[in-house]
């Protein structure tokens, strides 16, 4: 059985990378990550769509060599312009120089401020198709989902839509390639940590993309990371779908620093107490130890955050208030927040979390809890107060 063939006509030549650690040089990758390239394989015409980052460029032209032997490709159709998909483009040229690079205006400009590349290019518009014979490919324009330049290939004779970053996920291809051959209940956590990561400030423009997509109503989606689509089709567009309107489910997540304890028994004493109440799901993270897009990740899966800190040079103290910042970037309209912080000497941390509550138009839950010095019998009471105030409101959805 040949399982890179996803459908007739259309083979997937993507890659692993297990050794890169940082996506973007940002993001962890525990579990490594693909680069996925599919060839369209028509009868008078072979197009690849998008490359793969350029580390891994000999191991794609492997994969085609291993698909199509020594027949040219006459088409490199380019969705995405980041350099994970893009950097491969000079070394493919080299390999098939009468290749032909299809792309969007400003695609065709990265194209050339990227790698100097102007010539033997083709430029497409929403709408556009290109015949391979057999087989054709209708181009339609995604921005910002995830760059200016993003377009999606769709192939209607095999309800097949290559949809660059959208749909994606973290975590390299364990043997199979589509969602029937790997388990797919291994991605989800990562589809959630790369959309939080990556694509978590352009919720509007994946809602028009989805728009679009839910009529061309696709049976395989090929993604450029993670699983090809085909089983899971409905559940990826519904997880996309309340992503990107920022719905979170019902559910807290509890993100604090502490440098000595005291904040860290506050946050403890909060989650105990919601906890008791019988509300939840509770995900309690100390963000000088786990990676921001770990807690990206859960505050854009649930829909309560409680926020905490001690204050730190007369501000908050820097974890905190980076993932802070972080929520900022990413616009999102709504969470219940709650907030609490702590001082020695004059207190700052909670002031700044009042004010950025004001800046993202949160209106705080409960009264927030500030401790000076020492954790104490009084704060574990403020903390339950807090909690309480927190639990009633889960318990009302
Ligand atoms: Fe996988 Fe936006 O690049």
């Amino acid at each position: 059985m040949n399982i890179s063939e996803i459908v007739p006509g259309v083979r997937y030549v993507g890659v692993n990378d297990r050794t890169t650690t940082r996506f973007e040089a940002l993001w962890p990758l525990p579990a490594g990550v693909s680069y996925n390239a599919y060839l369209v394989v028509g009868s008078e015409h072979i197009a690849l769509i998008d490359t793969v980052e350029e580390r891994f460029g000999g191991r794609l032209i492997e994969n085609i060599r291993r698909e199509i032997g020594n027949r040219p490709i006459d088409y490199l159709v380019i969705n995405h312009m980041e350099p994970d998909h893009s950097s491969s483009i000079e070394a493919l040229r080299l390999r098939y120089p009468n290749i032909r690079i299809v792309s969007n205006a400003k695609a065709l400009q990265m194209v050339s401020g990227f790698y100097g590349i102007t010539a033997d290019t083709l430029e497409v518009k929403e709408g556009d198709t290109l015949d391979l014979g057999g087989l054709t490919l209708t181009f339609a324009m995604a921005p910002m989902v995830h760059w200016p330049e993003t377009m999606v290939t769709w192939c209607p004779e095999r309800q097949t839509l290559f949809s660059g970053d959208a749909f994606g996920t973290f975590g390299a291809l364990d043997g199979g390639i589509t969602d029937s051959h790997l388990d797919p209940n291994r991605y989800w956590e990562e589809m959630r940590r790369y959309y939080a990561s990556i694509v978590g400030k352009y919720g509007s423009p994946v809602q028009k993309a989805l728009a679009k997509v839910r009529t061309l109503a696709p049976a395989t989606i090929c993604p450029t990371h993670g699983p090809v689509w085909q089983h899971q089709v409905a559940q990826v567009l519904d997880l996309y779908d309340r992503l990107s309107r920022y719905e979170g489910e019902k559910g807290v997540v509890i993100a604090y620093g502490s440098m000595y304890g005291n904040t860290e028994q506050m946050a403890e004493r909060i989650a105990r107490h919601i906890a008791a109440e019988g509300a939840g799901p509770i995900v309690v993270h100390n963000l000088t130890y786990t990676d921001p897009s770990f807690v990206l990740r859960d505050i854009f899966h649930y829909d309560t955050l409680i926020l905490g800190g001690p204050t730190y040079n007369g501000s908050l103290f820097p974890p905190v208030a980076q993932l802070a910042d972080m929520l900022a970037a990413r616009c999102i309209p709504r969470r219940k927040f709650a907030f609490f912080g702590s001082f020695c000497w004059a207190g700052a941390a909670v002031r700044w979390l009042d004010e950025f509550a004001g800046r993202m138009k949160w209106q705080p839950l409960g009264d927030p809890v500030e401790l000076k010095q020492g954790f104490s019998e009084d704060a574990d009471a403020a903390c339950r107060r807090l909690a309480h105030d927190v639990a009633t409101s889960l318990q009302n959805e």
